[in-house]
Protein backbone atom coordinates (compact mmCIF):
# COMPACT_ATOMS: atom_id res chain seq x y z
CA UNK A 1 0.00 0.00 0.00
CA UNK A 2 1.08 3.60 -0.84
CA UNK A 3 2.45 5.55 1.95
CA UNK A 4 3.21 9.31 2.09
CA UNK A 5 5.39 11.14 5.07
CA UNK A 6 5.28 14.40 5.91
CA UNK A 7 8.07 15.79 7.50
CA UNK A 8 7.72 19.65 9.14
CA UNK A 9 10.06 21.48 11.25
CA UNK A 10 8.23 24.38 13.40
CA UNK A 11 9.15 26.59 16.28
CA UNK A 12 5.94 28.48 17.02
CA UNK A 13 3.40 26.08 15.50
CA UNK A 14 2.10 27.00 11.90
CA UNK A 15 4.17 25.40 9.93
CA UNK A 16 3.02 22.03 11.96
CA UNK A 17 -0.73 23.46 11.50
CA UNK A 18 0.06 23.34 7.66
CA UNK A 19 1.03 19.73 7.78
CA UNK A 20 -2.19 18.57 9.69
CA UNK A 21 -4.19 20.35 6.91
CA UNK A 22 -1.61 18.26 4.47
CA UNK A 23 -2.36 14.98 6.64
CA UNK A 24 -6.10 15.70 5.98
CA UNK A 25 -6.10 16.00 2.10
CA UNK A 26 -3.90 12.30 1.79
CA UNK A 27 -6.39 11.08 4.32
CA UNK A 28 -9.30 12.11 2.05
CA UNK A 29 -8.12 10.27 -1.03
CA UNK A 30 -7.50 7.10 1.33
CA UNK A 31 -3.60 7.26 1.36
CA UNK A 32 -1.77 6.15 4.44
CA UNK A 33 0.37 9.41 6.10
CA UNK A 34 2.34 9.87 8.64
CA UNK A 35 3.18 13.04 9.97
CA UNK A 36 6.68 13.69 12.41
CA UNK A 37 8.55 16.09 13.59
CA UNK A 38 11.78 16.75 11.69
CA UNK A 39 14.16 16.15 15.04
CA UNK A 40 11.88 12.70 15.67
CA UNK A 41 12.80 11.34 11.94
CA UNK A 42 15.65 9.32 11.26
CA UNK A 43 17.07 9.44 7.36
CA UNK A 44 16.41 5.90 6.59
CA UNK A 45 12.27 6.83 6.92
CA UNK A 46 12.89 8.44 3.64
CA UNK A 47 12.81 4.99 1.97
CA UNK A 48 10.05 3.86 3.25
CA UNK A 49 7.69 6.35 1.85
CA UNK A 50 5.96 6.66 -1.77
CA UNK A 51 5.80 10.23 -1.55
CA UNK A 52 7.91 12.78 0.88
CA UNK A 53 6.28 16.24 1.83
CA UNK A 54 8.80 18.52 3.93
CA UNK A 55 7.57 21.73 5.33
CA UNK A 56 9.73 24.71 7.25
CA UNK A 57 9.09 28.38 8.27
CA UNK A 58 11.16 30.41 5.99
CA UNK A 59 14.11 31.43 8.06
CA UNK A 60 16.49 34.32 5.97
CA UNK A 61 14.12 32.56 2.74
CA UNK A 62 15.25 29.36 3.02
CA UNK A 63 14.39 26.29 5.02
CA UNK A 64 15.32 26.28 9.03
CA UNK A 65 18.25 24.57 9.79
CA UNK A 66 17.01 21.20 11.44
CA UNK A 67 14.98 20.70 8.04
CA UNK A 68 18.52 21.46 5.87
CA UNK A 69 20.09 18.77 8.35
CA UNK A 70 18.32 16.40 7.59
CA UNK A 71 18.72 16.54 4.05
CA UNK A 72 22.18 16.60 3.85
CA UNK A 73 21.97 13.30 6.69
CA UNK A 74 20.16 12.14 3.12
CA UNK A 75 23.02 11.60 1.06
CA UNK A 76 23.70 7.55 2.64
CA UNK A 77 20.97 7.29 0.46
CA UNK A 78 21.79 9.23 -2.65
CA UNK A 79 19.95 7.57 -5.80
CA UNK A 80 18.01 5.37 -3.67
CA UNK A 81 15.10 7.94 -3.84
CA UNK A 82 15.11 8.45 -6.75
CA UNK A 83 11.65 8.52 -8.90
CA UNK A 84 9.48 9.15 -4.76
CA UNK A 85 7.10 12.11 -5.66
CA UNK A 86 8.12 14.77 -3.11
CA UNK A 87 6.30 18.41 -2.19
CA UNK A 88 7.35 21.33 0.29
CA UNK A 89 4.91 23.91 1.76
CA UNK A 90 6.37 27.27 4.43
CA UNK A 91 5.33 29.86 6.59
CA UNK A 92 6.43 33.32 6.41
CA UNK A 93 5.99 36.29 8.53
CA UNK A 94 5.92 38.45 5.32
CA UNK A 95 4.33 38.39 1.98
CA UNK A 96 7.63 38.46 -0.29
CA UNK A 97 9.54 37.34 2.72
CA UNK A 98 11.21 34.67 0.73
CA UNK A 99 8.52 31.64 1.11
CA UNK A 100 8.48 30.46 -2.41
CA UNK A 101 12.47 30.49 -2.48
CA UNK A 102 12.22 28.64 0.47
CA UNK A 103 9.73 25.63 -0.87
CA UNK A 104 12.13 25.78 -4.35
CA UNK A 105 15.18 25.20 -2.00
CA UNK A 106 13.80 21.97 -0.74
CA UNK A 107 12.36 20.96 -3.72
CA UNK A 108 15.95 21.38 -5.57
CA UNK A 109 17.14 19.08 -3.04
CA UNK A 110 14.26 16.41 -3.33
CA UNK A 111 14.83 17.04 -7.42
CA UNK A 112 18.83 16.30 -7.27
CA UNK A 113 17.88 13.11 -5.32
CA UNK A 114 15.68 12.38 -8.38
CA UNK A 115 12.17 12.49 -7.19
CA UNK A 116 9.36 13.71 -8.95
CA UNK A 117 7.69 17.35 -8.45
CA UNK A 118 4.34 17.97 -9.64
CA UNK A 119 3.32 21.86 -10.05
CA UNK A 120 0.37 22.98 -9.79
CA UNK A 121 -1.21 25.42 -12.75
CA UNK A 122 -4.08 26.55 -10.23
CA UNK A 123 -2.71 26.64 -6.70
CA UNK A 124 0.33 28.12 -5.04
CA UNK A 125 2.38 26.77 -7.95
CA UNK A 126 5.48 25.63 -6.12
CA UNK A 127 3.64 24.20 -2.87
CA UNK A 128 1.16 25.97 -0.16
CA UNK A 129 2.39 29.26 1.82
CA UNK A 130 0.95 30.67 4.68
CA UNK A 131 1.99 33.54 6.37
CA UNK A 132 1.64 33.62 9.97
CA UNK A 133 -0.93 30.99 11.02
CA UNK A 134 -2.76 29.45 8.39
CA UNK A 135 -6.01 31.20 6.91
CA UNK A 136 -8.47 29.97 4.79
CA UNK A 137 -7.09 30.37 1.71
CA UNK A 138 -4.00 28.64 3.21
CA UNK A 139 -5.72 25.92 4.49
CA UNK A 140 -7.42 24.67 1.17
CA UNK A 141 -4.14 24.87 -0.45
CA UNK A 142 -2.46 22.38 2.03
CA UNK A 143 -5.52 20.20 1.67
CA UNK A 144 -5.41 20.61 -2.15
CA UNK A 145 -1.59 19.74 -1.94
CA UNK A 146 -2.53 16.66 0.26
CA UNK A 147 -5.16 15.52 -2.34
CA UNK A 148 -2.88 16.16 -5.24
CA UNK A 149 0.08 14.48 -4.03
CA UNK A 150 -2.01 11.22 -2.73
CA UNK A 151 -3.27 11.16 -6.86
CA UNK A 152 -0.21 11.44 -8.23
CA UNK A 153 1.55 8.34 -6.19
CA UNK A 154 -2.02 6.57 -7.06
CA UNK A 155 -1.03 6.78 -10.29
C1 LIG B 1 15.52 32.86 12.44
C2 LIG B 1 14.27 33.36 11.78
C3 LIG B 1 14.33 33.82 10.49
C4 LIG B 1 13.18 34.24 9.83
N1 LIG B 1 13.28 34.70 8.55
C5 LIG B 1 12.14 35.11 7.91
C6 LIG B 1 12.23 35.59 6.57
O1 LIG B 1 13.28 35.61 5.93
N2 LIG B 1 11.09 36.02 5.99
C7 LIG B 1 9.87 36.01 6.63
O2 LIG B 1 8.87 36.41 6.05
N3 LIG B 1 9.78 35.53 7.90
C8 LIG B 1 10.88 35.07 8.55
N4 LIG B 1 10.78 34.58 9.83
C9 LIG B 1 9.45 34.43 10.43
C10 LIG B 1 8.91 32.98 10.33
O3 LIG B 1 9.08 32.44 9.03
C11 LIG B 1 7.40 32.94 10.66
O4 LIG B 1 7.20 33.47 11.94
C12 LIG B 1 6.80 31.56 10.54
O5 LIG B 1 5.39 31.69 10.54
C13 LIG B 1 7.21 30.66 11.71
O6 LIG B 1 6.69 29.37 11.49
P1 LIG B 1 6.48 28.34 12.70
O7 LIG B 1 5.34 28.86 13.56
O8 LIG B 1 6.14 27.05 12.05
O9 LIG B 1 7.76 28.25 13.47
C14 LIG B 1 11.93 34.18 10.51
C15 LIG B 1 11.87 33.73 11.82
C16 LIG B 1 13.02 33.32 12.46
C17 LIG B 1 12.94 32.81 13.88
Amino acid sequence: MSKALIIYYSETGNTEKMAKYIEEGIKKEGIDVETKKVKATKPDELLKADAIIIGSPTYYGSMAAPIKELLDESVKFHGRLEGKSGAAFTSSANIGGGNETTILDILKAMLIHGMVIQGDPQGDHYGPVAIGSPDTRSIKECKRLGQRIAKLIKK
